[in-house]
């Protein structure tokens, strides 16, 4: 049967019955932010930093961010809502679609740990769906074999740890075939070249995508995330948020981030840029097996005894990521992309340990 756009998809039979026929807390900044306000408990004395207003509660609704984040994206602001940073969001997407004990999700692994360790904070099951040798995602594979109570399937473009791109024909695939809500954690995706699902927004009600200003835009301190999606979906997540998730500063800075365009491109550019020399460098290395390539800003290779290695290179205060104990990525390490500085001595350091230069 098709349902919804020519898919499978009915909103009202995945959200929680409760959250359907919530009547949400009503706050007194959702209608009048202006005026003689006596009618929130503010202490009326101005506080301010940096022209923001320190003293009254910010807007609920987040109309200045959304539409600012509306514009960037060629999307209604509808389509948006901002949480502290995408893990609240993840929050959000338990408490809309969710019932503890009776639903499921379903991450495709390896991937980042946050979908399962939510999923167990909500006391709800999770299912891992195996991303293929050459981590991609198999729709047909999951469709196949998606248990009956998976509500939500969490997706990672480009995924972490792996820094691949999903391919977008396969999760378009599952969006039209699958009536559960697709999440697409597109964290990465200002470092990869093209390969967002955004455009395929209006043709999927039960797609999902999440953003984050702690990547490309460099703003991981601000904790400022949000979703894009579907009106129907968005008023589900306001009605679920806390009133005043975010704070105006939060807000500030996330709208001072998305005009700084001209640096954010630079710095984009230059990390893709030691991506490519460090990923050449690490192929060089002959205790380096195997670097996998990535549409990130970080690089996942594979060597011999990586837990000695990483501990080595911390010892000499370089900090990288130990996968080797996630399932399929046996001696894998993960290393994020740093100034170009920093990246030469990462690689010097290694080069030390990880053997001579392959002829
Ligand atoms: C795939 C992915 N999504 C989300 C996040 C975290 O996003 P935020 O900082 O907005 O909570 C991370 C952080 O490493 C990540 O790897």
């Amino acid at each position: 049967m098709t349902a919804n756009g020519g898919t499978r998809f009915e909103l009202e039979k995945v959200v929680r019955p409760n959250v359907l026929n919530l009547e949400p807390y009503h706050s007194a900044r959702e209608k009048v932010l202006e005026g003689v306000l006596l009618d929130a408990n503010e202490n009326p004395y101005k506080a301010e930093w940096d022209g923001v207003c320190l003293n009254r509660y910010p807007d609920p609704f987040q109309r200045q961010l959304r539409r600012a984040l509306a514009d960037s994206l060629g999307v209604g602001m509808k389509s948006i809502a901002a949480g502290v940073g995408s893990d609240e969001v993840l929050e959000w997407i338990f408490k809309v679609f969710c019932q503890p004990g009776v639903d499921s999700v379903v991450t495709a692994e390896p991937t980042y740990g946050m979908y399962q360790v939510t999923a167990a904070v909500f006391g709800v099951d999770c299912h891992f769906f195996p991303l293929s040798s050459s981590f991609d995602f198999d729709a047909r594979g999951f469709l196949s074999t998606v248990p009956k109570s998976a509500k939500v399937l969490f997706l990672c473009s480009p995924n972490n740890p792996t820094g691949n791109l999903l391919d977008r024909e396969q999760m378009r695939t599952v969006c039209r075939e699958w009536p559960g809500i697709v999440v697409v954690d597109e964290a990465y995706i200002h470092f990869a070249d093209g390969g967002s699902v955004l455009a395929d927004l209006p043709d999927f009600p039960n797609l999902v995508i999440l953003r984050t200003f702690s990547k490309g835009f460099g703003r991981a301190a601000v904790r400022l995330g949000f979703a894009v999606t579907s009106p129907e979906i968005i008023k589900l997540f306001l009605k679920v948020k806390t009133p005043y998730n975010l704070s105006a500063l939060t807000m500030h800075l996330g709208c001072l981030a998305l005009a700084d365009r001209e640096s954010r491109e630079e710095n984009i550019r230059s990390i893709r840029v030691e991506r490519e020399r460090i990923s050449a460098e690490l192929r060089k290395l002959s205790g380096v097996v195997e670097v996998f390539p990535s549409d990130a800003n970080f690089i996942l290779f594979r060597c011999r005894e990586a837990s000695s290695m990483v501990n080595r290179l911390f010892e000499k205060g370089i900090v990288v990521r130990d996968r080797s104990s996630v399932p399929g990525l046996a001696d894998c390490i993960r290393v994020s992309v740093g100034t170009p500085a920093e990246n030469t001595l990462f690689l010097e350091e290694l080069r030390k340990l990880a053997g001579g230069s392959r002829i």
